[in-house]
Parts: C-alpha cells; structure tokens; sequence
C-alpha cells in the first residue's frame, strides 16, 4: 500500500512543492489549507490547481485552529505521516498582527500534536524557522545552540511550537522532527518575502527599501534543496543513535535540525545579482534596522547531512535565475 502523506499549509509556497514532490515520487497526500488572504490567493489557488491534477491528491479547505474539522479529515485520510507547515509566517506582519500568529501556529499546531496523538502517527515532521535562533551571536547556528532570545513575536510563536511538541513527544512517545528553514526562495515563492517585492518593484521601476542600510545577511536556501532534504527524512524517525552534536532529546523521540544552505550572502550582494540579470538598476531606498529582524541567519547542517546525506546544491545565482524565469512566465 502506498505511503499516506497528510501535509498542512498545502497551497502554500513549501507546501506545495513537497506536496508535489511526493506525488511525483508516487505517494498519497491530502492536503488542508485555509485559503486565507495574507498574501494573493490567486497564486494559492494556481499552486492547487496543479496538485489537484494528480489522481493520488485530494485536498480540503479548512482552518487548523478549528479541531473537529481538523480531526474529522485527518480521521477520514488516516496518514502515517503527517507533515505540518501550515502558519502565519512572516516576522514584519507579527508586530502589528501577533493574534493571527497565537491562533495559527500555537493553537493549530496544539490540534496537530493531539491528532498525532490520537492516531499513533509514525512521524510528525513539524516546520520552524531560523528566526528561533534570534539574538544568537554565535555563528553558523547549531541545533544545540541554546534558543531562549526571541527578538520577534513570530519567532517566539515557532519555538512554543517546539516546546509543545517535546512535551508530547515525551508523554506519548510522539516521533516528532522540527524542521528550522533558512530563507526558503525559489518559484512558486512567497510575494510578501523581500527577494519577490524586489524583483516586482525593480521590473516597475519603483522603490526597493533596504534595511539596516543593506548591512543584512541571509543564508538563502534554495526550495529543491528544501524538498530534497524533507524527503529524505520521510522514515528517519528520531531514533536513540545519538550523532556528534545531535539535538536527539535524551527523553523523547524528537529532533531538531537546521534545513539551510550552508552559506550566507549580503544583502546588497543579492540584490546586485537580480539587477544583473533583470538588467535593471534598483532605485534603492536604504532605511534603518527593521524592529524583530535579526542581522543575520547561518545554518550549520552537519547533523541532517549526517542523517540523511543531505547536501544543498542550489548557489543563489542559479536560483535566482530560476526564480526569474518562473517569475516571468507566471506574471
Ligand atoms: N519560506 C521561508 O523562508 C520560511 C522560513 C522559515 C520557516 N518557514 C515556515 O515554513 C512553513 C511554510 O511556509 P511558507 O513559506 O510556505 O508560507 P506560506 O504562507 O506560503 O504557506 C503557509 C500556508 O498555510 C496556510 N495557513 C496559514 N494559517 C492556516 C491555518 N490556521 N489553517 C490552515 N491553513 C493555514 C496558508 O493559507 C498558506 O497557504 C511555515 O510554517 C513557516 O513558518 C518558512
């Protein structure tokens, strides 16, 4: 039989290309996402619509916060995974809209752990964020590093999430995986991400805002390497094989791991690099350090590598080119 997948947040930008990944690779997966209008619903609905091609989809439309709908699909689809990216992202939008983010990532992601619990899941793979790591200092970030500075309230939504998930982990004996991406870009993206707004008002000749006077870093992780490295952890469930480094609970089958590309790139370098290739020179507005952002994000990946061989492929030039030439041919 084949392998049921149950993957929140499905027409988002991760989600649909794991989705897609795993249909490609034969798989089920039904897929539950609210729809909701924090950036285009269009673009949401165009991701749908091309895993609503595949006879092994099936899709519902819902709101994780609500438990009776969400138990009754999962119920109904009976997974043996579950992968759970469904979220308010976004570190801007959280200052002015913290609500959202209690209700999405912390209550939605309550319903998915007691879910998990009910059905006895093989594996959870749960999505966090480089942003845990906050005002760290201590460059590249590792698992084990110690994350108790949260500098934006999106940030402190993710390593609740964490938190909820050790626990039950711990009680019910829950294989559990966190997964913390590092700037995820690519096509299909995020509009409300900096390098999509970049590329839009440079091709309409409009302002671009630079923060912190572009003194940023960001280690771009490149979305095929994301969805090669998720995919290889389908069945390595946290296990008592502990690794040099690992961040294995020593009480719990849970494990954390960085999903980066290993590398961290200027701001002002990224952006030079899209108005060579759009060529087209930005007309930079630079502004000062932007409240809850961090400076910069490193990703050390040691310990999925070891897990799984992972290694990210993608430079940011060849990805920027391809999130261009997907960007022009969608819009
Ligand atoms: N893209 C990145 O660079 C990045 C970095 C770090 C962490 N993450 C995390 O990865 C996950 C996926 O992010 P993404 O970039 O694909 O974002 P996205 O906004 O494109 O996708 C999230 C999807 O979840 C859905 N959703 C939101 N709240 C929901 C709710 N309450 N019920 C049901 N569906 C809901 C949205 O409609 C959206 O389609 C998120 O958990 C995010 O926090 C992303």
């Amino acid at each position: 039989m084949k392998t049921k997948i149950f993957i929140t947040g499905s027409s988002g930008f991760i989600g649909f290309h794991i989705a897609k990944k795993y249909l490609d690779k034969g798989f089920k997966v039904h897929g539950l996402d609210s729809m909701n209008n924090y950036y285009d619903v269009n673009l949401k609905r165009s991701r749908l619509k091309i895993l609503n091609k595949y006879k092994n989809f099936s899709f519902t439309k819902g709101n994780i916060t609500n438990f009776k709908f969400l138990s009754k699909s999962v119920l109904k689809f009976k997974p043996s995974i579950i992968i759970h990216l469904a979220a308010q992202a976004g570190v801007r939008y959280s200052i002015k809209n913290p609500k959202v983010y209690l209700d999405s990532n912390i209550i939605g992601s309550y319903n998915i752990l007691e879910i998990a619990k009910k059905i006895k899941i093989k594996h959870l793979i749960m999505a966090s964020s480089s942003s845990v790591y906050g005002a760290n200092k201590k460059f590249p970030f590792k698992e084990v590093d110690k994350t108790d500075h949260q500098i934006s309230f999106y940030a402190a939504t993710k390593k609740s999430s964490e938190s909820l998930a050790h626990s039950y982990s711990n009680l019910w004996k829950l294989p559990i995986t966190i997964l913390r991406f590092f700037t995820v870009y690519g096509p299909w993206g995020r509009p409300d991400m900096a390098y999509f707004k970049f590329t839009k008002n440079i091709l309409n000749g409009k302002k671009i805002q630079i923060y912190n006077k572009g003194k940023m870093y960001r280690d771009y992780t490149y979305i095929d390497d994301i969805t090669d490295g998720v995919y290889k952890l389908t069945n390595k469930t946290p296990k008592n094989k502990k690794f040099i480094n690992d961040s294995l609970s020593h009480v719990a089958p849970m494990r954390v791991l960085n999903i980066g590309n290993t590398k961290k790139i200027n701001l002002l370098e990224f952006i030079y690099t899209l108005e060579k290739i759009l060529e087209k020179k930005a007309v930079k507005k630079f502004m000062p350090m932007q409240k809850g952002d961090v400076q910069s994000t490193l990703s050390d990946t040691n310990l999925l590598r070891k897990i799984t061989g992972y290694k990210p492929k993608t430079t940011y030039q060849e990805g920027i080119k391809k999130f261009l030439n997907w960007y022009m041919n969608y819009y």
